[in-house]
């Protein structure tokens, strides 16, 4: 038997290349390596207001993402997490062994609360937990995620040694994070400003390339992307624009930023800019080109198939969680 992967990623409209190089990427290229499991976490979606139609919609979109990234149905699993309910069973098991200070203390969630001050929902405060639930159903191994979820992989490894210790049982696989280097694409900042990272809900589209964003519209962002002082293109930490600019051509075109550095050595930015815009319009193209070959119909049906077979693993675990916590 290989070793379990599990992954997941929040049904949004607007994946961008952020989540494509954090995770979309190495998980395609993992799947042979190991028995992958792929979660569109709709449940997760839900702590932010959302409109039921459009949620659905980006639900099926999200799936279609994740199979022109190269995650092959005939080798992974890939559902919907509200279709196994398993994940809200054991996410409630897991609540009643969470402190509330832990929770409050979790990045994301002061920096959603900050965001979302009409709606700070006890969801919100939970996600992290639910999230525990999604990795540790499986028995997973190992969880490839950019940088930003680190946190949350460390309460998930808390939860599954606190479970067992607390039942005096090995329930639970304690997971490992598989966070790449940031030179790797684990954190990709925003393209208007260099200094937070590139996310969905940043308020100005401008802030990220959408897998879906027109070649076009993808080449404007990268020339009106906020750059740094000087006129040298180089890598460094007075220099986060120009870094993030170079680790996306770097990611896009597979070469190292030295060799980057150097092709770029007595070019302005406005000609680093232009080329690394046809860079992103390229591989927009291509990407897009897969994208528009997946129709609804059979990745639906993918997804029925998914949400099968993780039921069925699934329901094996919270069976055995209900015995032993005196559920059943
Ligand atoms: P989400 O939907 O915000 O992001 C999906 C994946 O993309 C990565 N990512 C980034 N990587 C590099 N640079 C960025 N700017 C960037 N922005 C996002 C994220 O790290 C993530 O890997 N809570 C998770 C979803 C989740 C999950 C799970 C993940 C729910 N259950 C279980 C792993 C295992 C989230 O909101 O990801």
């Amino acid at each position: 038997m290989k070793p379990r992967l599990f992954s997941g990623i929040q049904p949004s409209g607007n994946l961008h290349l952020g989540n494509y190089f954090g995770m979309l990427k190495n998980a395609a290229k993992l799947q042979n390596k190991y028995q992958s499991i792929f979660c569109i976490v709709d449940l997760h979606a839900i702590t932010i207001k959302q409109d039921p139609e459009t949620l659905r919609k980006n639900t099926l979109q999200t799936a279609k993402h994740f199979l022109a990234s190269g995650i092959d149905p005939e080798k992974s699993i890939l559902f919907i997490q509200s279709s196994v309910s398993e994940h809200a069973e054991l996410c409630w098991i897991l609540n009643t062994l969470t402190k509330t200070a832990e929770m409050e203390r979790m990045t994301q969630f002061k920096d959603k609360a900050r965001k979302n001050k009409q709606n700070i929902n006890l969801g919100l405060m939970s996600y992290p937990v639910l999230m525990a639930a999604d990795i540790l159903l499986y028995d997973t191994a190992i969880v490839p995620v950019g940088q930003d979820q680190s946190q949350h992989l460390e309460l998930a490894r808390i939860l599954a040694k606190r479970f067992n210790k607390q039942y005096r049982k090995k329930v639970f696989t304690i997971p490992k994070p598989l966070i790449k280097k940031r030179i790797q694409g684990s954190r990709l900042m925003g393209l208007d400003d260099p200094t937070k990272k590139m996310s969905k809900s940043a308020p100005s589209p401008n802030n990220y390339i959408a897998l879906n964003d027109p070649p076009k519209l993808a080449a404007q962002k990268i020339m009106r992307a906020t750059t740094d002082s000087g006129d040298q293109i180089k890598t460094g930490q007075k220099k986060p624009g120009i870094t993030n600019l170079l680790s996306i051509y770097s990611l896009l075109t597979h070469t190292d930023g030295a060799t980057l550095e150097k092709k770029f050595q007595n070019k302005g930015y406005g000609q680093f800019k232009k080329e690394l815009s046809q860079v992103v319009s390229q591989f927009l193209a291509n990407y897009q080109k897969k994208f528009q070959k997946i129709d609804d119909n059979s990745a639906a049906q993918i997804l029925a198939q998914g949400a099968k077979k993780a039921k069925e693993i699934a329901s094996q675990k919270i069976i055995q969680v209900k015995k032993i916590v005196g559920l059943a």
